[in-house]
């Protein structure tokens, strides 16, 4: 293999442009020429490419988001754009493929390989929904920006003895409000993997009052519905005051955090090699601190549980 070519996908994640230098600048110390490919699977289709030498990606590594840019193509998902896009990457002699990206992202690399082109894909989404990984790239900064921001609504809340409800991202999963809300000593965590009643949570809350507690702190993940619903329903249920806050894109963006930075910089040196030996058809996973290889064919279309353990002792530790 003499050329390879870099893309990210989907939603854009803190800890790509890490993972995008690092790949970068292993293959080029391999030998490799290296192509990055700008909006994502648009810029495939669109042939829009760039080559890119060590210095594109220098002063990079602290910095969110994706310089390459990224999108979400509905052309790609016809075998037709798909078709386009091998033809393009083989037009430059490009023979395999780093894709950085959540769990559609990567079901779209594992579409390419069957039109021939080796894939090695790594994990790249806030959510940490992807299965065959402890964690994605991303995750760990979006938690840390939600924790800095339950931080501070506690110094609010805690003034006037409000309910503060804060809204977090995570799709169809519940970490980062799981990872906040431990994190950040939420009094109740709210996930779409457990099933919860807004009564019994008005319940909770007024009990805690009696207990001495003189404000709350109610965490919930985007996938478990409207924090503002819930909000206006636990002052008309009980008349404690509530304010919602919706964390939204904010999570996004920022620098990456050490670990988000050297996670990326892992997993990266880790596709480039295995895609050097040959190997295709893999995501590289972090389990146990150690990089694996795990075959894309399982790490896609499922969804990688919430941690119950993590579950039950935030609830001991909101007492
Ligand atoms: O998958 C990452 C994520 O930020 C989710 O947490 C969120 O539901 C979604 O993307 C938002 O997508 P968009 O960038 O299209 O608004």
């Amino acid at each position: 293999m003499k050329k390879i070519a870099v893309i990210t996908s989907g939603g854009d994640c803190p800890g790509m442009n890490a993972a995008i230098r690092a790949a970068v600048r292993v293959a080029l110390a391999a030998g490799i020429e290296v192509w990055g490919i700008k909006n994502g699977y648009a810029g495939m289709i669109n042939d829009d490419m760039i080559n890119l030498d060590s210095r594109s990606v220098g002063d990079i590594i602290q910095k969110g988001g994706t310089f390459l840019g990224t999108a979400r193509s509905e052309e790609f998902k016809t075998l037709a754009g798909r078709q386009k896009a091998v033809a393009n990457l083989q037009k430059h002699g490009i023979e395999g493929l780093i894709i950085i990206g959540g769990d559609g992202s990567l079901t779209g690399a594992k579409l390419l390989s069957e039109l021939g082109i080796k894939m090695v894909g790594l994990p790249g989404t806030i959510d940490n929904d992807i299965w065959g990984t402890d964690y994605t790239i991303g995750f760990d900064t979006a938690v840390n920006t939600a924790l800095d921001a339950i931080n501070k609504l506690r110094d609010t809340a805690s003034s006037h003895g409000r309910v503060m409800l804060v809204e977090v991202m995570g799709r169809a999963c519940g970490w980062i409000a799981l990872t906040a809300g431990l994190a950040g000593g939420a009094e109740t965590i709210l996930i779409p993997e457990q099933p919860f009643s807004p009564d019994i949570i008005c319940k909770q809350l007024v009990e805690s009052r009696a207990k001495g507690k003189k404000y709350s702190i109610v965490v919930v993940a985007e996938g478990a519905g409207s924090a503002v619903k819930l909000g206006e329903y636990i002052l008309a249920k009980t008349g404690l005051e509530t304010r919602v806050s919706i964390l939204g894109h904010i999570q996004r963006g920022g620098a990456p955090t050490v670990s988000d930075r050297l996670l990326a910089s892992r997993l990266a040196e880790r596709a480039v090699t295995a895609l050097l030996a040959g190997r295709s058809e893999i995501m590289i996973g972090y389990q146990n601190n150690e990089c694996v290889e795990v075959p894309i064919a399982e790490a896609v279309g499922k969804k990688k549980d919430i941690d119950p353990e993590l579950y039950r002792l935030a609830n001991v530790l909101a007492q």
